[in-house]
């Protein structure tokens, strides 16, 4: 492990297969650290992740998609940058989503956005997810063996985001197929642009502004058409772009990472069969898995604020204009907060409390849509199969294992997971 103090955390490769190490030094050294690049403080500690999340007044999220790379014109200087935020925001990568919104702008689209996702939706979609479980188990379960993520997790959690917002059954094979390779979505962030040509989610864009136009035009008795005529808190009607982004915006936020946790999830199954039994045998302790495996391996490895004023986090001083880096990975294995915090523990007191959704005004909306997915894909799969084990021609003997995650400073996920299971009433 070489000295935090020469590691440049932006593109070193060695931290992408275990950055774990890493964090653990950073963490020891202090929970909130300047780090020797890009004038970027590292926080590892639950306490100060949390801290820095809750508090919106003084931690911009412009930069939450860019990090240290949001491009600004001119220095940030001064004792407060909250005026070159507003006058340059529109620059920096991912502006037009909540993501990057600050208060109030980012309060309006997110009430926009609950209006969408309501209890009753999320109810009448799990019903389609209980179904969508076992169709994509169908299409690989007689083989023995899967490609996990290709076969299962990508495509179920992109069709659950697609029923959550009403695309009609009768065009989820374009949209698997808009979303196949070639047609993938990239990490979000990572200093990718997200616009113009280059977007990867143009198609996307054009088919909800087909749906939003086509329902305002004709309404219906349908989820559509509710996406279509939902007003803002103050009664007033969004343009189509606005509905489209919102729509859009969650199958970026919600495919990939669902995707990774699925797998996260599935990779520790195969690797404790002990695990498994115990779960075929109290499939109510799916829920538990699930959040430890969030905790574990949080999806969001990284995630980022800007500094608006001269402040302190924890007793450290932090300068205006500062890249602040939230490492819930770390933050999550913080052993003040969580006892063994390496270890999957089904039985901890405090398995909810893991921060892999963030915190405050921004926490993630579709937590409880993930959960949901996590929760009915295990207990589908197990259901379907007498054991479940990594394929050694692909991941390795057991004491020479090999997996390869995805080259991203923010995301952590596994890009390949290779599985062989008995089906059930296949061994008869
Ligand atoms: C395991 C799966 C997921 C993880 C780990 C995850 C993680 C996160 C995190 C950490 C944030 C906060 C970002 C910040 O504060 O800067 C966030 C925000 C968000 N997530 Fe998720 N997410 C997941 C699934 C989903 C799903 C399924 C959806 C949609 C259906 C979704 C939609 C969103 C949206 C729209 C935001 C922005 C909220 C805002 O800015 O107010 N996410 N997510």
């Amino acid at each position: 492990m070489p000295d935090w103090k020469t590691v440049d955390f932006f593109n070193d490769e060695s931290l992408v297969d275990d950055p774990y190490p890493y964090f653990d030094e950073l963490r020891s050294v202090c929970p909130v650290l300047p780090l020797p690049h890009l004038g970027v403080v590292a926080v590892t500690g639950y306490d100060e992740a949390t801290e820095v999340y809750r508090d919106a007044e003084t931690f911009s999220s412009c930069n939450s998609a860019v990090g240290p790379f949001a491009p600004f014109p001119v220095p940030l200087d001064g004792d407060d940058v909250s005026g070159i935020i507003d006058r340059y925001r529109d620059l920096i990568p991912l502006h037009e989503h909540m993501i990057t919104m600050d208060p109030p702008a980012h309060t309006r689209e997110r009430e926009l956005l609950m209006r969408l996702l309501t209890p009753r939706r999320l109810r009448e979609n799990e019903s389609f997810i209980w179904r969508l479980a076992d169709q994509q188990i169908d299409e690989f379960i007689d083989n023995g063996s899967c490609e996990f993520i290709g076969e299962y997790a990508k495509p179920f959690a992109m069709l659950a985001v697609a029923d959550v917002l009403g695309v009609p059954e009768a065009d989820h094979q374009r949209f698997r197929e808009g979303f196949g390779p070639g047609g993938n979505l990239g990490q979000i962030g990572d200093g990718e642009q997200d616009d113009g040509e280059s977007n990867p989610l143009g198609w996307l864009d054009a088919e909800f502004t087909r749906y939003i136009e086509d329902r305002r035009r004709e309404p219906r008795n349908d989820v559509l058409t509710s996406l279509a005529q939902a007003t803002y808190p103050d009664g007033s009607t969004p343009e189509v772009i606005a509905v489209v982004r919102v729509s859009t915006f969650l199958f970026a936020a919600g495919q990939e990472t669902t995707a990774v946790l699925l797998a996260s999830t599935l990779k520790y199954l195969a690797e404790n069969p002990e695990a498994q039994d115990e779960l075929r045998k109290h499939p109510e302790l799916i829920p538990d898995l699930i959040e430890e495996t969030l905790r574990v391996e949080s999806p969001v490895k990284a995630d980022f604020r800007l500094a608006r004023r001269a402040t302190t986090i924890g007793d450290v001083e932090i300068a205006a204009g500062t890249p602040v880096m939230l490492l819930n990975g770390a933050a999550n294995r913080d052993p003040r907060r969580f006892e063994c915090p390496a270890e999957v523990r089904i039985d901890r007191k405090n398995v909810r409390q893991h921060i892999s959704f963030g915190r405050g005004i921004h926490s993630c909306p579709g937590g409880p849509l993930a959960r949901v997915e996590g929760r009915i894909s295990l207990e589908r799969i197990l259901a379907r199969t007498r054991d479940i084990r990594l394929s050694e021609e692909h991941h390795g003997s057991p004491d020479s294992r090999r997996f390869t995650y995805a080259p991203s400073w923010m995301q952590r996920g596994l890009t390949e997971l290779h599985l062989v299971f008995t089906p059930v009433g296949g061994d008869q």
